[in-house]
């Protein structure tokens, strides 16, 4: 029998407790912090370098690469899950929260992996995947085996509701679907019973109203902490508060489960709990994936002082080209403008946003926003992205690759696949009958998801670099490694990598690009996007600065409105552009700019 771990040593923290920042003026009304001066960068540690030839990308490879992100001017990396795994959701459904993936390596090296990118001044933000852990998990094995196992009521087990033609099938619980597909019910034989996964059925959910639930988290949040990672981006997190009596999903919920699963009536007082009992004694960064959580709501997680998270993936801009079931449909530039102006309205300055248009779950940021088809558009565009990533407002978030430019995959076949969501997606719809193969990768090969896990491009070799030129890597290396990799980008001074530098390199030297004000210029514009952002602080120059960004194919001269005029060339994605000191652009094919106004 394993005894509860409430208690926790007296650790680091208590030594490391954040300087209250207090002290520090505010700045045009925000609290200056670390974390909204950063620059994060996502790490899926699978595809990023895989240092031993497995085919796998390792912690060791990761370490290999700490000068490649400090140049570049990473200032916080995000590491998708590390943790040991039978890798049913590629480390998403944890077998071991205190162990590290053997795939990935060994304690030590995590251990090696942080001090390293302490020592470059960098900092480590790691996934926390605690709405659900691993079937595999001890917990779990505990809590399956018995119906008055202590660990029973660690998970959501529930009698199945009678099935009138087939009494020995009894039917689910309720009718929620999974997010994989299938219902959100698992029918377990040793006990009878069914058990909660709102993912995968290897993903089976935690029960947060269980306070021991609460403590073994709260404890395995301590041991990483203490260890002295930076904080949690913390996976599906509003969904940890179940509706009570888990009733069915009306009609018109059942379109968005998301919703009422993410505002289950405890959220909050889970999260301030959280917050009270580990986030407070460290000097921390936390954001949230707010699944189901729409902008108004957003408030009540990120407020400074309702003491919860410090800022959460807000899914407005990341979907906007998504429909029901998940396909694509067309948006427009004032669609993307007003969710911007609409965030700027809505959080205010007690509140922190995020910026970032592509992740692991996502296409890639070219191929999803900018335009892929030519290596000019691909180019510009993937530099357009980035301007606008690092000069909006709210902690900027770079997906790995998208420094490269690095493009969608070229699927062909569902074989080609490795993410259970295709997976399961291709069973339920084409094995069925009820879209044809075509229709499907169509799709997929589109907005799937493992177009943004395949492997980092690093060289034009076999394999990109990757891994070694014999190796088998997990998942395909794009084609198009040869022209697209890291060593060419880096040789090249007109590189998206390079732009992405200086654009990061802006950022950081102008605080107006964290705390400044945002105005969108022209909301109903088609096809320009012209924002400005400045900030007066009392006794320094005001900082004002001009963005403009071409979003397409068709050159445009731009009259800036209210007799504005551009000021001094900062930031262009067209080599030679000169530009400047006018009140009318003209701007080729995804021409991006910044200046001073
Ligand atoms: C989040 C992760 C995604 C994962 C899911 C279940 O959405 O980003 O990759 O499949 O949660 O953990
Ligand atoms: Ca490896």
């Amino acid at each position: 029998m394993v005894a509860f771990n409430v208690a926790h040593a007296q650790n680091a923290a208590d030594v490391a407790k954040p300087a209250a920042h207090a002290a520090a003026p505010l700045i045009n009304g925000y609290q200056p912090v670390w974390w909204k001066e950063a620059v994060v960068y996502q790490i899926y540690p699978r595809s990023f370098q895989d240092s031993n030839g497995d085919g796998i990308g390792d912690l060791n490879g990761i370490t290999k690469h700490l000068d490649y992100l400090q140049k570049l001017g990473v200032d916080v990396i995000w590491l998708s899950p590390h943790y040991d795994s039978p890798n049913a959701d590629n480390g998403y459904d944890i077998r071991d929260y205190r162990k590290v993936m053997k795939e990935f390596g060994t304690m030590a090296d995590f251990d090696r992996m942080l001090a390293a990118i302490k020592a470059r001044h960098m900092r480590l933000i790691i996934d926390l995947v605690v709405n659900h852990s691993s079937d595999e998990h001890h917990w779990f094995a505990e809590s399956r085996s018995s119906k008055d196992n202590p660990y029973r009521d660690y998970y959501f087990w529930r009698d199945g509701r009678p099935n009138p033609d087939d009494p020995s099938h009894p039917l689910p619980p309720n009718n929620y679907p999974s997010y994989f597909s299938g219902p959100a019910w698992q029918y377990d034989a040793a006990t009878q019973q069914f058990y909660l996964h709102l993912f995968a059925v290897k993903q089976p959910d935690l029960n947060w109203d269980n306070p021991k639930v609460r403590q073994d988290v709260f404890s395995l949040m301590r041991f990483w902490l203490d260890k002295g990672v930076d904080g949690f981006r913390m996976d599906v997190i509003p969904l940890i508060s179940k509706q009570p009596g888990l009733p069915d999903l009306t009609a018109e919920q059942l379109k968005d489960p998301s919703r009422p699963w993410a505002n289950g009536p405890h959220r909050d007082e889970y999260l301030q709990q959280m917050n009270r009992e580990v986030l407070s004694k460290y000097d921390v960064m936390t954001v949230g994936e707010a699944l189901g959580i729409t902008l108004d709501e957003e408030p009540k997680i990120v407020n400074s002082e309702r003491n919860e998270l410090n800022m959460v993936f807000n899914f407005d801009a990341i979907r906007l080209n998504r429909g029901a079931g998940d396909t694509e449909h067309p948006w427009t530039l004032p669609q993307l403008k007003a969710i911007y102006d609409n965030h700027a309205r809505v959080l205010g300055k007690q509140d922190w946003d995020t910026v970032f248009l592509s992740n692991h779950d996502n296409p890639r940021l070219v191929s999803n926003f900018g335009d892929d088809s030519t290596l000019e558009f691909r180019v510009r565009s993937a530099k357009l992205l980035e301007t606008m990533l690092l000069t909006l407002r709210g902690t900027p978030f770079v997906y790995q690759g998208d420094e490269l430019g690095m493009t969608n995959y070229p699927f062909e076949r569902v074989d080609q696949f490795d993410d259970i969501a295709v997976k399961n997606a291709y069973r339920e719809l084409v094995v069925t009958g009820k879209v044809t193969e075509a229709q499907f990768i169509a799709v997929v090969r589109r907005i799937g998801r493992d177009n943004a896990r395949t492997p980092m491009q690093w060289t034009a070799a076999p394999n990109a670099g990757f891994t070694t030129p014999s190796a088998k890597p997990w998942l395909a290396v794009n084609p198009n490694c040869t022209t697209i990799n890291a060593a060419e980008e880096e040789a090249n001074p007109n590189s998206v990598y390079h732009y992405t530098l200086r654009a990061i390199a802006l950022h950081h030297a102008h605080q107006a690009f964290v705390y400044g004000d945002y105005r969108d210029l022209d909301p109903t514009n088609t096809q320009m996007y012209a924002y400005t952002r400045s900030l007066a602080v009392p006794g320094k120059p005001a900082e004002r600065f001009l963005v403009v960004l071409n979003f397409g194919e068709k050159p445009v001269e731009y009259t800036l409105p209210d007799g504005m005029k551009a000021g001094k060339l900062l930031l262009a994605n067209v080599p030679g552009t000169v530009e400047a000191g006018t009140s009318t652009l003209h701007l080729g094919a995804w021409e991006a700019r910044a200046y001073t106004y």
